[in-house]
Protein backbone atom coordinates (compact mmCIF):
# COMPACT_ATOMS: atom_id res chain seq x y z
CA UNK A 1 0.00 0.00 0.00
CA UNK A 2 1.09 3.42 -0.28
CA UNK A 3 2.29 2.26 -3.90
CA UNK A 4 0.68 5.20 -6.43
CA UNK A 5 0.49 2.37 -8.97
CA UNK A 6 -1.98 0.88 -6.70
CA UNK A 7 -3.97 4.14 -5.91
CA UNK A 8 -7.96 3.09 -7.52
CA UNK A 9 -8.44 4.62 -11.00
CA UNK A 10 -11.40 6.37 -11.39
CA UNK A 11 -13.76 5.46 -13.84
CA UNK A 12 -13.24 7.69 -17.23
CA UNK A 13 -16.56 9.44 -18.34
CA UNK A 14 -16.90 12.39 -20.88
CA UNK A 15 -14.60 13.69 -23.02
CA UNK A 16 -15.12 17.55 -22.04
CA UNK A 17 -11.71 18.69 -24.46
CA UNK A 18 -10.10 17.82 -27.26
CA UNK A 19 -6.64 20.16 -28.10
CA UNK A 20 -4.75 19.44 -31.36
CA UNK A 21 -2.60 16.46 -29.53
CA UNK A 22 -4.60 15.52 -26.50
CA UNK A 23 -8.22 14.71 -25.78
CA UNK A 24 -9.50 15.51 -21.93
CA UNK A 25 -11.87 13.68 -19.91
CA UNK A 26 -13.66 13.78 -16.68
CA UNK A 27 -13.91 10.92 -14.55
CA UNK A 28 -16.16 9.68 -11.74
CA UNK A 29 -14.09 11.83 -9.17
CA UNK A 30 -15.06 15.56 -9.77
CA UNK A 31 -11.08 16.32 -9.35
CA UNK A 32 -9.57 14.29 -11.48
CA UNK A 33 -9.32 14.02 -15.12
CA UNK A 34 -7.92 11.72 -17.72
CA UNK A 35 -5.13 12.84 -19.96
CA UNK A 36 -5.37 11.12 -23.79
CA UNK A 37 -1.99 11.28 -25.79
CA UNK A 38 -2.79 11.79 -29.38
CA UNK A 39 -0.58 11.22 -32.09
CA UNK A 40 -1.52 13.88 -34.36
CA UNK A 41 0.74 16.78 -34.83
CA UNK A 42 0.25 20.02 -35.70
CA UNK A 43 2.58 23.41 -36.21
CA UNK A 44 2.22 26.99 -36.87
CA UNK A 45 -1.40 26.92 -35.26
CA UNK A 46 -2.62 23.98 -37.28
CA UNK A 47 -2.04 25.00 -40.24
CA UNK A 48 0.83 22.25 -40.99
CA UNK A 49 -1.42 18.40 -39.98
CA UNK A 50 0.78 15.15 -39.57
CA UNK A 51 1.27 12.25 -37.26
CA UNK A 52 4.32 11.24 -35.76
CA UNK A 53 3.88 7.46 -35.31
CA UNK A 54 3.72 6.42 -31.26
CA UNK A 55 4.13 10.00 -30.06
CA UNK A 56 1.04 9.79 -28.18
CA UNK A 57 2.90 6.64 -25.87
CA UNK A 58 6.46 8.63 -26.12
CA UNK A 59 4.92 11.97 -24.18
CA UNK A 60 2.57 10.00 -21.95
CA UNK A 61 5.85 8.31 -20.67
CA UNK A 62 8.21 11.28 -21.02
CA UNK A 63 5.62 13.67 -19.10
CA UNK A 64 5.55 11.09 -16.71
CA UNK A 65 9.53 11.18 -15.98
CA UNK A 66 9.83 14.70 -16.14
CA UNK A 67 6.42 15.03 -14.02
CA UNK A 68 8.33 12.74 -11.68
CA UNK A 69 11.30 14.03 -11.48
CA UNK A 70 9.76 17.98 -10.74
CA UNK A 71 7.90 16.43 -8.11
CA UNK A 72 10.20 15.18 -5.76
CA UNK A 73 12.00 18.37 -5.98
CA UNK A 74 8.99 19.79 -4.55
CA UNK A 75 7.35 21.43 -7.97
CA UNK A 76 3.62 20.98 -7.36
CA UNK A 77 2.23 19.08 -10.55
CA UNK A 78 -1.27 18.24 -11.54
CA UNK A 79 0.38 14.45 -12.58
CA UNK A 80 -1.14 11.55 -10.55
CA UNK A 81 0.07 8.61 -11.96
CA UNK A 82 0.30 7.14 -15.72
CA UNK A 83 -2.87 4.88 -16.35
CA UNK A 84 -1.05 2.90 -19.64
CA UNK A 85 0.56 3.86 -22.77
CA UNK A 86 -1.81 6.86 -23.80
CA UNK A 87 -3.24 7.74 -20.77
CA UNK A 88 -2.86 9.99 -17.93
CA UNK A 89 -4.42 10.35 -14.17
CA UNK A 90 -3.96 13.88 -13.57
CA UNK A 91 -5.76 16.55 -10.88
CA UNK A 92 -8.20 19.25 -12.59
CA UNK A 93 -6.98 22.36 -13.22
CA UNK A 94 -8.76 25.82 -14.00
CA UNK A 95 -6.64 26.43 -16.77
CA UNK A 96 -4.78 29.97 -16.37
CA UNK A 97 -4.91 30.88 -20.35
CA UNK A 98 -1.19 32.20 -20.66
CA UNK A 99 1.35 30.17 -21.97
CA UNK A 100 4.55 30.61 -20.55
CA UNK A 101 7.79 30.22 -22.20
CA UNK A 102 11.25 29.83 -20.84
CA UNK A 103 14.60 30.38 -23.21
CA UNK A 104 17.83 29.55 -22.70
CA UNK A 105 19.63 29.30 -26.33
CA UNK A 106 17.89 32.02 -29.14
CA UNK A 107 15.53 29.48 -31.42
CA UNK A 108 12.17 29.84 -33.18
CA UNK A 109 10.23 32.64 -32.54
CA UNK A 110 12.65 34.52 -30.61
CA UNK A 111 15.26 34.26 -33.26
CA UNK A 112 12.40 35.61 -35.89
CA UNK A 113 10.76 38.26 -33.86
CA UNK A 114 14.34 39.73 -32.73
CA UNK A 115 16.62 38.57 -36.03
CA UNK A 116 19.06 36.99 -33.53
CA UNK A 117 21.04 33.88 -35.04
CA UNK A 118 19.53 30.47 -33.46
CA UNK A 119 21.67 29.23 -31.30
CA UNK A 120 23.08 32.22 -29.47
CA UNK A 121 23.30 31.46 -25.40
CA UNK A 122 21.30 34.18 -23.54
CA UNK A 123 23.32 36.02 -21.31
CA UNK A 124 20.55 34.84 -18.35
CA UNK A 125 17.39 32.73 -19.08
CA UNK A 126 14.20 34.32 -18.86
CA UNK A 127 9.93 33.93 -18.76
CA UNK A 128 7.93 35.27 -21.71
CA UNK A 129 4.31 35.11 -21.42
CA UNK A 130 1.79 34.86 -24.45
CA UNK A 131 -2.20 34.76 -24.71
CA UNK A 132 -3.36 31.30 -25.17
CA UNK A 133 -6.20 31.87 -28.43
CA UNK A 134 -5.93 30.09 -31.31
CA UNK A 135 -7.97 32.43 -33.49
CA UNK A 136 -5.06 34.92 -32.25
CA UNK A 137 -2.42 32.55 -33.18
CA UNK A 138 -1.40 32.95 -29.43
CA UNK A 139 0.24 36.18 -29.64
CA UNK A 140 3.26 37.43 -27.13
CA UNK A 141 1.46 39.31 -24.10
CA UNK A 142 2.89 41.74 -21.47
CA UNK A 143 2.13 40.15 -17.82
CA UNK A 144 0.20 43.69 -17.11
CA UNK A 145 -2.34 42.10 -20.31
CA UNK A 146 -3.12 38.99 -18.23
CA UNK A 147 -3.59 41.02 -14.71
CA UNK A 148 -6.07 43.59 -16.75
CA UNK A 149 -7.91 41.32 -18.36
CA UNK A 150 -8.74 38.75 -15.66
CA UNK A 151 -6.82 35.70 -16.90
CA UNK A 152 -4.30 35.41 -13.69
CA UNK A 153 -3.69 38.14 -10.86
CA UNK A 154 0.01 39.57 -9.80
CA UNK A 155 0.43 36.73 -7.30
CA UNK A 156 -0.33 34.38 -9.35
CA UNK A 157 1.87 35.59 -12.69
CA UNK A 158 4.97 35.73 -9.67
CA UNK A 159 4.09 32.23 -8.62
CA UNK A 160 4.05 31.07 -12.14
CA UNK A 161 7.39 33.04 -13.12
CA UNK A 162 9.35 31.30 -9.76
CA UNK A 163 7.94 27.86 -10.37
CA UNK A 164 8.69 28.28 -14.42
CA UNK A 165 12.51 29.52 -13.22
CA UNK A 166 12.63 26.36 -11.06
CA UNK A 167 11.30 24.00 -13.40
CA UNK A 168 14.39 25.71 -16.11
CA UNK A 169 17.06 25.07 -13.59
CA UNK A 170 16.00 21.79 -12.41
CA UNK A 171 15.27 20.09 -16.51
CA UNK A 172 18.63 22.29 -17.27
CA UNK A 173 20.77 19.72 -14.91
CA UNK A 174 18.68 16.77 -15.49
CA UNK A 175 18.95 16.66 -19.28
CA UNK A 176 22.51 18.19 -19.13
CA UNK A 177 23.60 14.14 -17.88
CA UNK A 178 21.82 13.02 -20.29
CA UNK A 179 23.30 14.99 -23.49
CA UNK A 180 20.64 17.20 -23.76
CA UNK A 181 20.60 21.05 -23.97
CA UNK A 182 17.26 22.57 -23.15
CA UNK A 183 16.76 25.57 -25.47
CA UNK A 184 13.13 26.68 -24.42
CA UNK A 185 10.16 24.95 -23.06
CA UNK A 186 5.77 25.82 -23.00
CA UNK A 187 4.61 25.58 -19.87
CA UNK A 188 0.69 25.78 -18.54
CA UNK A 189 -0.32 26.24 -15.56
CA UNK A 190 -4.01 26.29 -13.59
CA UNK A 191 -5.70 26.28 -10.49
CA UNK A 192 -6.77 23.40 -8.33
CA UNK A 193 -8.45 24.06 -4.77
CA UNK A 194 -6.69 27.56 -4.29
CA UNK A 195 -3.16 26.28 -5.56
CA UNK A 196 -1.09 27.08 -8.63
CA UNK A 197 -0.10 23.82 -10.36
CA UNK A 198 2.09 22.95 -13.31
CA UNK A 199 -0.32 21.00 -15.89
CA UNK A 200 -0.33 20.11 -19.37
CA UNK A 201 2.90 18.01 -20.56
CA UNK A 202 6.34 18.28 -20.82
CA UNK A 203 7.88 16.84 -23.82
CA UNK A 204 9.83 17.46 -27.31
CA UNK A 205 6.29 18.71 -28.66
CA UNK A 206 6.83 21.37 -25.98
CA UNK A 207 10.60 21.80 -25.13
CA UNK A 208 13.70 22.13 -27.67
CA UNK A 209 16.01 19.51 -27.01
CA UNK A 210 19.41 19.76 -28.77
CA UNK A 211 22.31 17.17 -28.35
CA UNK A 212 25.10 19.12 -26.28
CA UNK A 213 27.50 18.01 -28.30
CA UNK A 214 26.09 18.08 -31.91
CA UNK A 215 23.59 20.49 -31.26
CA UNK A 216 21.32 17.53 -33.41
CA UNK A 217 17.64 18.59 -32.93
CA UNK A 218 15.67 16.04 -30.85
CA UNK A 219 12.36 17.72 -30.81
CA UNK A 220 9.08 18.94 -32.97
CA UNK A 221 11.08 21.08 -35.26
CA UNK A 222 11.91 17.95 -36.65
CA UNK A 223 8.41 18.08 -37.85
CA UNK A 224 7.80 21.42 -38.02
CA UNK A 225 10.72 21.87 -40.26
CA UNK A 226 10.68 18.77 -42.86
CA UNK A 227 13.94 17.69 -41.08
CA UNK A 228 12.93 13.71 -41.24
CA UNK A 229 14.24 11.72 -38.56
CA UNK A 230 11.14 12.78 -36.39
CA UNK A 231 10.25 9.55 -34.98
CA UNK A 232 13.76 8.78 -34.58
CA UNK A 233 14.47 11.73 -32.47
CA UNK A 234 11.40 11.02 -30.09
CA UNK A 235 12.45 7.38 -29.09
CA UNK A 236 16.08 9.00 -28.71
CA UNK A 237 14.94 11.73 -25.93
CA UNK A 238 12.76 9.11 -24.43
CA UNK A 239 15.63 6.58 -24.43
CA UNK A 240 17.91 9.28 -22.40
CA UNK A 241 15.39 10.72 -19.84
CA UNK A 242 14.58 6.79 -19.17
CA UNK A 243 18.26 6.90 -18.28
P1 LIG B 1 8.58 29.54 -30.22
O1 LIG B 1 10.04 29.79 -30.39
O2 LIG B 1 7.90 29.07 -31.46
O3 LIG B 1 7.87 30.70 -29.58
O4 LIG B 1 8.44 28.32 -29.17
C1 LIG B 1 8.99 28.39 -27.89
C2 LIG B 1 8.80 27.05 -27.20
O5 LIG B 1 7.43 26.78 -26.98
C3 LIG B 1 9.32 25.84 -27.99
O6 LIG B 1 10.01 24.99 -27.08
C4 LIG B 1 8.11 25.15 -28.52
C5 LIG B 1 7.03 25.53 -27.57
N1 LIG B 1 5.75 25.75 -28.22
C6 LIG B 1 4.63 25.03 -27.81
O7 LIG B 1 4.72 24.17 -26.94
N2 LIG B 1 3.44 25.29 -28.43
C7 LIG B 1 3.29 26.23 -29.38
O8 LIG B 1 2.18 26.42 -29.88
C8 LIG B 1 4.45 26.97 -29.78
C9 LIG B 1 4.35 28.02 -30.84
C10 LIG B 1 5.65 26.71 -29.17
Amino acid sequence: MGDRNLEAIPERKEQFYEGKAKKLYATSNPDLIIQYFKDDATAFNAKKRGTIEDKGVMNNRMSELFFTMLEQHGVKTHFVRRIDDRQMLCKRLDIVPVETVVRNIVAGSLAKRLGRQEGETLKHPFVEFYYKSDPLDDPLIYPEHAVAFGWATEAELAEIRKMALRVNELLTGFLDKRGVLLVDFKLEFGRHHGEILLGDEICPDTCRFWDKETRQKLDKDRFRRDLGGVEEAYHEMLRRVEG
